[in-house]
């Protein structure tokens, strides 16, 4: 996958970059991240990005020019097919639709993503009529640029690349993944402090793990995020066996 970043502080990229698993997954050419600074795209003497908005206001607006230009500019990997104009262009923004893993699946299936961070009051609205195909938020909350959100992307996207984590197996078990957090994990020592290792885990009978790994799965859903069990996959065994902790909870103790 091929992966352009559009930034107006491009020095803040490489130490992401370089961190061990995105990188072991450039060098072997699972991925490449271009990086582009903006103003690169500017033709005044000032290298201007920015300009206030029409209609008065406070803050500044990023200006459409340089961010079509260096859309415009980016050449595809010729080793890939697709074509400009076939890829996802992503705006970071607070006002985009909330990332998620589902989201992560779905922009990791692409040959190409381009990702523009937004900076400043906002960005002229005809980079999102007209250029941007999509627009992402991390989160409700308001940062001071896309940066951080378009390194949540890379890195959620990234790792969801086939060989990129090593083991194919390693994100099927995710929290998330299947609309389940994920069940707690164990390693050595077996006891620590005198916290102990569950003794199932121990056992060697795969079938058990699974079944124990899968009701912990649901139970610390229930407790943490139980709006997410309304949309994860659960056999009739398993919704009778969140019931029967509903009425655990609500029997006095
Ligand atoms: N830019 C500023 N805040 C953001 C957010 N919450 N998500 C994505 N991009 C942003």
């Amino acid at each position: 996958m091929q992966i352009d970043i559009l930034t107006l502080f491009p020095q803040v990229f490489p130490t992401f970059i370089s961190s061990g698993i995105l990188q072991r997954a450039i060098d072997r050419e699972l991925i490449t991240v271009n990086i582009t600074n903006i103003r690169d795209y500017t033709h005044d003497k000032h290298h201007t990005v920015d300009d206030s908005p029409y209609g008065g206001g406070a803050g500044m607006v990023l200006k459409p020019e340089p961010i079509f230009e260096a859309v415009e500019a980016i050449k595809p990997d010729p080793a890939d097919r697709h074509k400009v104009g076939e890829f996802p262009v992503i705006l970071l923004t607070p006002q985009g639709r909330l990332f998620s893993q589902q989201i992560a699946q779905e922009l990791s299936v692409y040959k190409h993503l381009v990702l523009i961070c937004g900076h400043y009051e906002g960005v002229d609205e005809r980079v999102r009529q007209h250029l941007a195909t999509d627009e992402i938020s991390i989160g409700d909350y308001v940062l001071i640029g896309g940066e951080l959100a378009a390194m949540v992307v890379v890195e959620a996207v990234a790792r969801l690349i086939p060989g990129v984590l090593g083991s194919a197996a390693s994100p099927i078990d995710d929290s998330h993944a299947n609309g389940l957090l994920e069940y707690p994990q164990y390693t050595r020592p077996q006891s620590y402090r005198d916290w102990d290792v569950p003794e199932v885990l121990l056992s060697g009978n795969h079938g058990e793990i699974a079944r124990w790994r899968r009701e912990q799965a649901i139970i610390r859903t229930w407790k943490r995020r139980p709006d997410l069990l309304d949309k994860a996959n659960l056999n009739p065994a398993e919704k009778q066996f969140i019931k029967r902790l509903e009425t655990e909870q609500a029997e006095p103790t």
